[in-house]
Formats: structure tokens, C-alpha cells, sequence
């Protein structure tokens, strides 16, 4: 196994039973992660939907139990945007336990590592998470997003989720920060903080003006 293949055995191993488990006893925001129930998980998530300003389809990459699918698509509506979620998931089990919660969605729930996995279509919308892949890979990880997921015309939503486990590195946001480093064009970006801590730290590039090359 090389050290990439750890990386994401380790994420399994951290993620994969609590999720489930949270999800049993019916705690959803758990289910995906996010601790405090669904208020919480609101006032932490509801910032990604000022990324979207237009209708389309969008792939939530590291789409756990399913809950942000839902969740995001209802605070587009009420901007008046008709978002089609679809998502991808890392390991096979939540992927399963999202289908089952979510069956009219089961079709468009796919499992797959983002680095591997090859998209049947192109999105207008991608949502993924730094930590989905190890530190060495996140310029992998965009570009591979850019050339292979989006449409021509298509935003990749860039987030940092805190507090970051005790196992991960240390990088600083904000995710428009990592986004520049990698000489990206940050098209917008935005931040949820709860009590004046920080939770989200999110950016977005378009495919259209992500290099000046393209
Ligand atoms: C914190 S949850 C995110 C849930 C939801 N998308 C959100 O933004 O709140 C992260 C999920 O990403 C999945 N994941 C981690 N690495 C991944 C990868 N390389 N490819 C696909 N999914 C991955 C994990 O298994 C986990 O279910």
C-alpha cells in the first residue's frame, strides 16, 4: 500500500463507523460528520450555498450520508435555483446507508475514491472538501476536478471544514488561500464562524477563469 492508499484507509477508519453509527440512532448531521444536531450543521453549512447562482447539476464529492444533497438544495430553492444534486463517496458502506436513506436519490449516489473514480457526465457544480485527499495531492485533486468533472462553464466550491482532526497537518486558511498558492483565479469566497470560531472556510473558481491559459 503507498503512502496515498494510507492516507484514505486512515479516513476510513476515522469516518466510517461513527458515521454509520450516527446515522442509526437517527442522528443525521452526525451521519455526515457534523456534530450538534441540525441547527448546527446550518449555521456551519448553509454559507456553500452562496456559491450557487445558477440552476444546474452539482456532484457533492465526499457526500457522506447524503445530508448536504439534501440540505443545499433546499437553501438553492430558496434563492429561487434549481440545483440537481448527485454524489460521490469514498467508502461503499455510507455510500449503501445513503441510498437506503435517500432511495429516490439512489440512482445518482455513486461510491469511488475522486482521485480514481471516472464521472459518467460533467457538472455545473462540484462541492469537495481539501482533506479528501492527502496535502501532496490537492493540486492533483482541482486540476483533476477541472479537466474531468466540471462542465466548460462549471465551479468548483473548495472548502475547509473545522476543527480539522488531530491526525491532519497543519494548514491555514482560508481555502482561498490554497487555491491562490496553486495559481488558481478565486472567482468568490466565504466563511462560517459559530460563537466567532471559524467552521467553514470555503472558495470557488469557475472553469472559465480557474488560468489564465485556459
Ligand atoms: C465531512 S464528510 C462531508 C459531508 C458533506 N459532503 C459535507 O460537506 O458536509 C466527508 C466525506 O468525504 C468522504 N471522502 C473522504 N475522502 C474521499 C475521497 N478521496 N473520495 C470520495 N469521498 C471521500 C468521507 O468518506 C466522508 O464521508
Amino acid at each position: 500500500m503507498n503512502e496515498n492508499d494510507r492516507y484514505y484507509q486512515h479516513t476510513l477508519e476515522l469516518l466510517e463507523e461513527s458515521y454509520l453509527e450516527a446515522d442509526a440512532r437517527g442522528d443525521v448531521a452526525g451521519g455526515s460528520g457534523s456534530g450538534g444536531g441540525l441547527e448546527r450543521w446550518e449555521r456551519k453549512r448553509r454559507v456553500l450555498v452562496g456559491a450557487f447562482d445558477h440552476d444546474g447539476s452539482w456532484l457533492d464529492v465526499g457526500c457522506a450520508n447524503g445530508l448536504l444533497m439534501e440540505t443545499l438544495t433546499t437553501w438553492a430553492r430558496e434563492k429561487g435555483l434549481q440545483v440537481e444534486p448527485y454524489g460521490l463517496e469514498l467508502s461503499p458502506r455510507i455510500a449503501e446507508a445513503a441510498r437506503r436513506r435517500l432511495p429516490h436519490w439512489a440512482g445518482r449516489i455513486w461510491s469511488g475514491n475522486v482521485m480514481t473514480w471516472e464521472p459518467q457526465m460533467r457538472f455545473d457544480y462540484v462541492t469537495v472538501i481539501a482533506e479528501s485527499v492527502p496535502a501532496t495531492a490537492r493540486h492533483d485533486l482541482v486540476e483533476r476536478l477541472i479537466t474531468r468533472f466540471l462542465s466548460s462553464t462549471g465551479r468548483l466550491i473548495f472548502s475547509i471544514y473545522m476543527p480539522r482532526p488531530p491526525e491532519a497537518p497543519p494548514e491555514l486558511p482560508p481555502a482561498s488561500a490554497v487555491l491562490k498558492r496553486f495559481g488558481y483565479g478565486v472567482k468568490g469566497e466565504a466563511e462560517a464562524r459559530i460563537d466567532g470560531e471559524l467552521k467553514v472556510s470555503t472558495a470557488w473558481l469557475d472553469v472559465t477563469s480557474a488560468r489564465p491559459s485556459l
